[in-house]
């Protein structure tokens, strides 16, 4: 799979947004090193807090399906009333659950501007602009599993 049928897969997750609260719908689409896919969506909650990220659905699938070899996780969001989709940044949070599973020097992170003028079927390689990140760009110094052995 290329980084834009990734970002395809990402889209098509943010679909399933359950969003009431802040309508800002995201969307994420983890690959493994298998090569297996794992979507996730936001999941927003009347008591706020219990809200989960797209990331960690996505990833919180794949760890409880017995898969945490993961190679990199697309991801794109925006309000449902945005003509195009901008970039998403992982919160602090997702960044951190990410850290406890990858090399942070290799785990990549796609954020993707798309065009939402168009159907997901009908979105070509030209209407996304993806930057690419590893993690250890978006979590420097981040404190993992080895500082506690
Ligand atoms: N959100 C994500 O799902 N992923 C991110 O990377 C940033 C924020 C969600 C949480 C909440 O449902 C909504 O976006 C607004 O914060």
């Amino acid at each position: 799979m290329d980084d834009y049928e990734l970002v395809i897969e990402a889209m098509k997750a943010r679909e399933m947004a359950y969003t009431p609260y802040s309508r800002h719908k995201v969307g994420a689409a983890l690959e493994t090193k298998d090569g297996k896919v794992y979507m996730g969506c936001n999941i927003e909650n009347a008591g706020y807090t219990p809200t989960n990220c797209a990331e960690r659905t996505a990833i919180f699938k794949a760890v409880s399906e017995g898969n945490k070899e993961f190679k990199r996780i697309a991801v794109v969001g925006g309000m449902d009333n945005m003509a195009a989709l901008d970039v998403c940044p992982p919160c602090g949070v997702c960044r951190q659950v990410l850290r406890e599973f990858v090399n942070p020097d290799h785990f990549e992170i796609l954020l993707a501007k798309v065009d939402k003028a168009k159907d997901i079927p009908s979105i070509r390689k030209e209407d996304i602009e993806i930057k690419k990140y590893n993690l250890s760009q978006l979590l420097p110094l981040g404190f993992g599993p080895e500082n506690l052995f």
